[in-house]
């Protein structure tokens, strides 16, 4: 699956090559300005972060690839993890990087976010069983060797930016035999399909790659082969802002900057979120909401909603479609809430 990045949008792997194949011709007839004195980027965040010293595309612009460089994305919290500027220096100096923690973290947020701030056009592949070497490499479409369609990662060799793999442990071994050449220091394709046309990786291709812990909580997921593991560099693990007992003062004031609630409706939001996440950690619940859920969960209370019926149409029916476990939901809400 692949997302535009306006909204995260889902669109399809071929669609979304032949929009950008279709960009890119147009653009170049005009002309592809390179502009050595640009700033990395024109997202207002770029000063937020600690990154100007890592340009990761130096007298290189992405303009002719502009459609795929994410805008707007909103900022990433952290308690002094320094997350963003940590994935930029993994991305100057190693050229790929992992990242790893549970769903909801916020782990598609950030790559989004890097390559908004660093102006990379994103390639981005969930690696689920149904991904194929067809989608990554590519394929022909009808006869004729002219008819040869680049898959997602391909093109990514050839043009340059971010190609983000989404569960990267959910991929089948005979595509994830495939990116190991890929991922060495220069690395590069053969397209055995393609009388084996050797691709050599882009000067500015940078490789993210995301996965959940392989644990019994995540059930599922499994560990990341050997081979992957090995080219990857440096690994970042991710959490939850809230967890439990311990509250986060600056995701209490992100809900209310999202959504406009009052301080003491955002404060509980969180505290009910914190102790759904702590349970779903301890295994006693099937998921923990994200930000992203919380924040849905307060727009319905700022239109009116109480803040139980709200929870009702979303975290609740989120977490679970079994009655009993909507019941525990339920109760976790009502208690810091106080309405039982
Ligand atoms: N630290 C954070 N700062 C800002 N927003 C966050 C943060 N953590 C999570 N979010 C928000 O929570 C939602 C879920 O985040 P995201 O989809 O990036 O999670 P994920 O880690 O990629 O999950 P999955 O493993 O399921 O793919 C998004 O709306 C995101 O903006
Ligand atoms: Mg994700």
């Amino acid at each position: 699956m692949v997302y535009g990045h306006q909204g995260l949008r889902e669109q399809t792997a071929i669609s979304r090559i032949q929009e950008v194949t279709s960009v890119k011709q147009d653009r170049f007839r005009v002309t592809v300005s390179v502009d050595k004195e640009r700033p990395m980027s024109q997202s207002p965040l770029y000063h937020k972060y600690d990154i100007q010293k890592y340009d990761l595309h130096p007298n290189y612009s992405f303009a002719h690839l502009d459609d795929l460089i994410p805008k707007n994305t909103p900022e990433y919290l952290d308690h002094g993890q320094h997350y963003v500027e940590r994935i930029v220096r993994a991305l100057y100096y190693f050229k790929q990087c992992s990242l790893i923690g549970p769903s909801g973290t916020g782990k598609t947020h950030i790559v989004y976010l890097v390559a908004e701030l660093t102006g990379l056009p994103i390639w981005e592949v969930n690696c689920g069983l149904s991904t194929s070497s067809f989608d990554l490499i590519g394929r022909f479409i009808g006869l004729g060797k002219e008819n040869w369609v680049d898959g997602l990662l391909t093109q990514w060799l050839r043009k340059g930016g971010i190609m983000y793999l989404d569960e990267a442990n959910m991929m089948k071994q005979d595509v994830a035999t495939r990116l190991n050449p890929v991922l060495d220091t220069r690395g590069h394709l053969v397209l055995n399909e393609k009388d084996s046309e050797v691709i050599e990786r882009h000067k500015y291709a940078y490789m993210i790659i995301s996965m959940n812990p392989a644990t019994a909580e995540f059930s599922g997921t499994k560990p990341l082969n050997a081979a992957m593991r090995r080219r990857m560099a440096v690994w970042i693990n991710f959490d939850f802002l809230s967890v439990g007992e311990n509250i986060s003062p600056n995701e209490v004031e992100m809900l209310q900057k999202r959504t406009k609630i009052d301080k003491d409706t955002a404060y509980k939001i969180i505290q009910a979120g914190a102790e759904l996440r702590r349970q779903y950690k301890a295994g006693d619940l099937p998921y923990g909401p994200s930000l992203g859920d919380l924040i849905n969960w307060a727009t319905l209370v700022y239109d009116g909603s109480t803040p139980l019926n709200a929870a009702e149409e979303t975290i609740i029916g989120l977490t679970s479609d079994n009655p009993e476990v909507q019941a525990d939901v339920r109760r976790i809400i009502e208690a810091v809430f106080n309405t039982q």
